[in-house]
């Protein structure tokens, strides 16, 4: 199995950071006067056949198994590419990385798909990917730009700014139809949810005493995720005491907010994250 190179590292007065070139994964954002935000699995594998475990993977053309519930690789392949470096740039304010990725025509995707992504280290994450479409025919996709964020206990955590949104469960035994969100989010099992919603979301983690904001445009769902216990024992890359440290807060557009896009055309959805002391 080929291991992955190290990561590229990112260090301005704004914040430190690392991503791999490997699904153009950012794995760090630690923004100056904070502690690092981002979560990473300690069981993570880091070879080209396998996404890694935290940080911000990619998913792309779909979105878990896809709409047909049958795709593979799981979240498509974006996340186990290698894509190209055609920027990095350093100032005080933060570094800018750009990553470029072409996708060939495969037999599950059947369509050429151009990937860019920016992703900015400062005193916010920002993050924004682009995906054009060179060909002579529409293609759909969904994407999601998968955040792990880590927590100081998951059953401290409150997510507020979902009150009233519609959401499709995931979790076992959870009920086929959609279902409306009523009021803050705790955690007390597996949650596995993707809203409908475009608006911000606050984390807020006593424990760690801040609050993490997450705010998105072009994006119709937001997806929010723990395993909890008996997933996260079923995970070989995930460790089995890591579910509490953990959540993901995810910018996404899937399902039945797939995105179809024209011969020419583009589409750009962005996801950034700022933290405040509590
Ligand atoms: C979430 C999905 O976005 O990703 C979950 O809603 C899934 O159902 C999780 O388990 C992790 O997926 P993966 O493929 O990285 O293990």
């Amino acid at each position: 199995m080929t291991m992955l190179p190290s990561p590229r590292r990112f260090t301005s007065d704004a914040a430190t950071g690392a991503a791999y070139d490997h699904g153009a994964h950012v794995v760090e954002w630690t923004p100056a006067g904070h502690a690092p935000v981002l979560w990473m699995s300690g069981a993570s594998r880091f070879d080209m056949a396998s996404a890694i475990r935290g940080g911000v993977p990619i998913c792309l053309p779909w979105f878990g198994a896809g709409r047909s519930l049958d795709l593979a690789p799981a979240h498509g392949f974006a996340r186990i590419r290698t894509w190209f470096v055609s920027e990095a740039t350093t100032t005080p304010a933060g570094t800018t990385v750009r990553y470029n990725l072409e996708l060939a025509p495969s037999e599950v995707f059947p369509h050429s798909l151009n990937a860019e992504y920016l992703v900015v280290f400062g005193t916010e994450l920002a993050l924004e990917l682009t995906v054009t479409n060179p060909g002579t025919d529409a293609f759909t996709i969904e994407e999601a730009l998968h955040t792990y964020i880590a927590v100081g206990d998951i059953h401290s955590v409150v997510v507020s700014g979902l009150d009233g949104c519609a959401y499709l469960d995931k979790a076992p035994e959870a009920p086929a139809t959609a279902v409306v969100q009523q009021g803050d989010i705790v955690f007390t099992d597996e949650t596995d949810r993707v809203y409908s919603s475009t608006g911000d979301v606050v984390i807020t983690d006593p424990l760690l005493k801040r609050r993490i904001i997450v705010s998105k445009t072009n994006s119709a769902n937001t997806v929010v995720w723990n395993p909890w216990i008996a997933k996260a024992a079923a995970m070989p890359d995930f460790g089995d005491d890591e579910w509490t440290g953990m959540l993901c807060v995810e910018g996404a557009n899937a399902l039945g907010d797939a995105i179809t896009v024209e011969p020419g055309a583009s589409h750009t959805m962005s996801y950034r994250l700022r933290v405040e002391a509590l």
